[in-house]
């Protein structure tokens, strides 16, 4: 792909398992086994396009609110995938880590979790990062619950509170934000994934159902990220000003 400009963070939101299952007339199990095969392709090649970050929003806080069989099969397929694919990712120089309230997670998925973590700690490629229990309405109350613990202890004056400071009580370090968030299956929202994190995020919607996400969707993302002009609220053309211009 010769494409210059390309992202160095990039999220996406895996959506349209279940639809693309009930288009095909299968069970939505199918859809999100599907859409683990797709995902697999993508980190791949994201890493072979170098690109340092990439979220991935596997599991959120309202997908809890599923039927339990759903829930239990998500929970197992991303076990299964850290549990084969581990010596995969230290062959590619992956690093894996999670973001999300892991606490709600069974044990064994935990394990895998850590296993995988601990394992790929010193690899210095692509970043993979797994929104799992996660949602930012709950990691930004976190923040706000800690921010104030450490008032009331006398840590901290409020006076303190700065975006930098308030960012390091995420779940993600400070400066972690997406270049591009992608969002398939046509739906343009962000659905609590990285709320903060997104202030200035380029954002690209497919149309295609994650299970038919291609390395060809993901090119068509990242040409038109490098088509876009960032401009992070500042001006980058001269314009007649307030007081010249009239009204
Ligand atoms: C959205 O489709 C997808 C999910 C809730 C789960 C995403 C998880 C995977 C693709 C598996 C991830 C695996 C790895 C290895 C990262 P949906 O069920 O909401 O679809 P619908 O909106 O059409 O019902």
């Amino acid at each position: 792909m010769n494409i210059t400009n390309t992202p160095s963070h990039v999220a996406i939101i895996m959506d349209g398992n279940g639809r693309w299952a009930e288009k095909k007339g299968y069970p939505r199990s199918i859809g999100h086994i599907k859409g683990t095969r797709v995902a697999k392709k993508i980190i791949l090649e994201c890493s072979d396009l170098n690109i340092k970050t990439l979220v991935l929003y596997a599991f959120s806080t309202e997908n809890w609110l599923r039927p339990k069989d759903e829930v239990n099969l998500l929970l197992r397929i991303l076990e299964r995938y850290l549990k084969k694919e581990t010596d995969n990712l230290i062959k590619k120089n992956i690093r894996f880590s999670c973001i999300g309230e892991l606490n709600r997670l069974p044990p064994s998925i935990l394990k895998s979790i850590d296993e995988a973590s601990e394992k790929t700690q010193n690899c210095t490629g692509l970043h993979l990062v797994f929104a799992l229990s996660y949602g930012s309405r709950i990691e930004i109350t976190e923040a706000c619950r800690h921010i104030g613990e450490k008032i009331k202890s006398g840590e901290l004056e409020p006076h303190e509170i700065t975006p930098e400071l308030f960012s390091q009580h995420l779940m993600t370090p400070h400066g972690f934000e997406p270049d591009l968030i992608i969002r398939t299956s046509g739906e343009q929202r962000l659905s609590n994934f990285l709320l903060w994190q997104a202030a200035y995020s380029e954002l690209y919607f497919s149309p295609t159902l994650w299970p038919e996400f291609s390395k060809e969707e993901l090119y068509k993302a990242l040409k038109s990220y490098s088509q876009r002009q960032r401009r992070f609220g500042l001006v980058t053309t001269k314009s007649p000003t307030a007081t010249s211009a009239s009204f």
